[in-house]
């Protein structure tokens, strides 16, 4: 198997990495600076799975013109605001790839992508919480996996030999993957997740660089602000007909907020967030990692969707939106 992976950063070098390891024949295409290290001393792999270095079945190039050859799959691995300079510079690619699809956190990527191979039937569903960051050109750490981190699918349910060999690849590079017939609601359950973190840390943490993820779960007003994120987001995820299922368990914890009453769910949020501090567990959300970077984030992919489903659908989501407004201010100011 060979495949691409547009815009190598922090989840595309793991899932590169991992891939490579496993012989499927990888080519990244990244910034100057990864691509030269990676060809000089290899690619280093850190974090939950230990220490490796991967040399073998890796190419590294920072064009699109200079990938040789055919590919079966090109993973999509910018961030969601760079998809449209990005695709329109490896137009190259087009015809030598079999099928593409993306681990964006964003509902649009496979609308994306098969406008731009001008197929449909060319693009599946990909969704994942694999963790990863790049430490510093050539070195990168996978910092999250769960048993199963990671759901692909046909667009239209089915299951075809690609989705089912693509599946068995990445289970057998120790990505924990499941094939499944309903990949759209994974779609959207993750940006529920996604969004329900991210609006609810930047709008009450942001203020202070100091403060993680737990910081602010741990204060009945924080876990106030993080319910009612939640019960909004979720009444947009279930207006479109969909129950929360919890694919990232044990992270997610969406059916649990979902089914207990204001109390009981304010306990549940701090106990969390306390059992995250007891655990060491010192993260915060990728955008608000973003914002505190001076990184322009993925707030119109992340959060905006659900206000304007709620729009459609005639849901009131005004904490939503006040997250939004407060996270369009900081990112205006970002590049
Ligand atoms: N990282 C995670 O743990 C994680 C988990 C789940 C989902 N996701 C999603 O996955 C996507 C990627 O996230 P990420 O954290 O991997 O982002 P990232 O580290 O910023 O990786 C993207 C890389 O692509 C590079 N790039 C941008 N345009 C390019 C081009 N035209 N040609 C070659 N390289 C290009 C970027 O360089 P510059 O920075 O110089 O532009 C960056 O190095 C996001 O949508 C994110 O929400 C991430």
């Amino acid at each position: 198997m060979r495949i691409c992976i547009l815009g190598a950063g922090g989840l595309g070098s793991v899932f590169g990495a991992l891939l490579a390891k496993q012989g499927v024949d990888i080519t990244l295409i990244g910034r100057a600076a990864h691509v030269n290290a990676i060809n000089e001393k290899g690619l280093q792999l850190l974090g939950i799975r230990g220490e490796q270095l991967i040399k073998e079945n890796l190419t590294a190039v920072t064009d699109a013109r200079d990938a040789r050859g055919e590919f079966d799959y090109l993973i999509l691995g910018v961030k969601s605001t760079a998809t449209a300079a990005t695709l329109a510079g490896a137009n190259c690619l087009r015809d030598r790839v079999a099928t593409a699809f993306s681990f964006q956190n964003n509902i649009v990527k496979e609308t994306e992508l098969a406008t731009w191979l001008g197929d449909p039937a060319r693009v599946i569903g990909f969704s994942t919480f694999e963790g990863g960051f790049l430490e510093a050109p050539g070195r990168v750490n996978n910092n999250i996996t769960l048993e199963t981190s990671s759901y692909l699918g046909e667009l239209d349910g089915t299951t075809t030999a690609r989705t089912t060999e693509l599946t068995e690849t990445l289970n057998s590079a120790g990505i924990g993957t499941r094939l499944v017939p309903n990949i759209q609601q994974v779609l959207w359950e993750k940006l529920t997740q996604i969004a329900n973190a991210a609006g609810w840390s930047i709008s009450c943490e942001i203020g202070n660089p100091a403060l993680t993820f737990a910081d602010a779960m741990i204060l009945r007003e924080g876990a106030e602000h993080y319910l009612a994120v939640a019960r909004e987001v979720l009444s947009v995820y279930k207006a479109q007909g969909y129950q929360p299922q919890n694919f990232y368990a044990p992270v997610s914890k969406l059916k649990e907020l979902d089914s207990l009453d204001d109390e009981a769910a304010i306990t549940t949020i701090m106990g969390i967030g306390q059992a995250m501090l007891d655990g060491g567990y010192q993260s915060r959300t990728s955008m608000h990692d973003d914002i505190l970077n001076g990184k322009k984030t993925e707030v119109d992919y992340i959060l905006k969707p659900f206000i304007d489903k709620a729009a459609e659908l005639g849901l009131e989501v005004p904490t939503v939106a006040a997250c939004y407004r407060i996270i369009k201010v900081l990112d205006n100011y970002l590049r």
